[in-house]
């Protein structure tokens, strides 16, 4: 999978599929369902290391799993996301981090939030760097203290105008695709009609050109999260649970390890 693919697919109209993982056996799984993208997202924080925002997600966190994750991956575009604070204090500290990123994970492409005229700066220094540049409007996780919160963006029409004219802008600046997260559906089909590169909709409705979902919140492992936009597609949080629970009796009963786990 290419960024020209991802392109291609939009100019058919196939929809495009984008999941995250977070380490190898995951990666393997949701590669070989033919999943076109496979983010490792900085969701990383709330879904694997138990933080309530992604903001301390470091450098080195992503890079230690997506170095994983990349081991599980044969056909996807591997995007690994920057962190906090890696790409918005200079254009030299954003190439620096992306650099990181690519050389030591083996990763095809980078995601950055927001669309500010420096944030367009810099995605247009990473895009001259040779670094594939996936982009991200409407609620941006990093921005959640300044956002007031997990909520939806774009509801007025400044705000959508305003979202318009970054995906425009990011767009010019080489942006390959561009995740749209917490938009209401018709500001997302606004937006997917007013761009030629790809949109990936996560809580932004059917008119996207993908969707990308966090994968333990729709595999169901992550019980305590279910926001309007999520199905959940398994309930493997429920089948551990019930699964660990019969080793627990199972041991203490006795009845496991049994002869025929013995070695004679
Ligand atoms: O970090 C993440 O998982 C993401 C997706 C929700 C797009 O940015």
């Amino acid at each position: 999978m290419t960024v020209r693919a991802l392109r291609e697919m939009k100019e058919r109209g196939e929809r495009i599929t984008v999941l995250t993982a977070y380490d190898f056996l995951f990666a393997r799984l949701v590669d070989r369902a033919g999943t076109d993208v496979i983010l490792v997202g900085d969701s990383l924080a709330q879904v694997v290391l138990g933080l309530d925002s992604t903001l301390p997600v470091t450098v080195d966190d992503i890079i230690h799993h997506a170095r994983a994750v990349r081991r599980g991956v044969e056909r996807a575009l591997l995007v690994v996301d920057m962190p906090f604070l890696s790409y918005q204090v200079s254009r030299e500290d954003a190439l620096r981090n992306a650099g990181r990123i690519m050389k030591e994970t083996g990763a095809n492409a980078v995601k950055v939030e927001g669309g500010s005229p420096e944030m367009v700066d810099t995605v247009a220094a990473l895009v001259r760097a040779g670094i594939p540049v996936m982009a991200h409007l409407g609620f941006t996780p990093q921005a959640v203290n300044a956002l007031g919160g997990f909520r939806v963006q774009g509801r007025q029409d400044a705000e959508r105008a305003r979202m318009v004219e970054e995906a425009r802008r990011l767009e010019e600046a080489g942006a390959f695709s561009l995740v749209l997260e917490l938009v209401p559906g018709p500001v997302a089909a606004e937006v997917t009609a007013a761009i030629g590169i790809p949109t990936i909709g996560i809580g932004a409705g059917p008119d996207c050109d993908g969707q990308v979902l966090v994968l333990p919140d729709m595999l169901g492992l992550n019980r305590d999260f279910q926001p309007r936009f999520l199905r959940r597609f398994a309930e493997l949080g429920a089948q551990a649970e019930e699964g660990i629970t019969e080793y627990v009796r199972a041991v203490r009963a006795g009845e496991y390890p049994a002869a025929e786990h013995t070695i004679d």
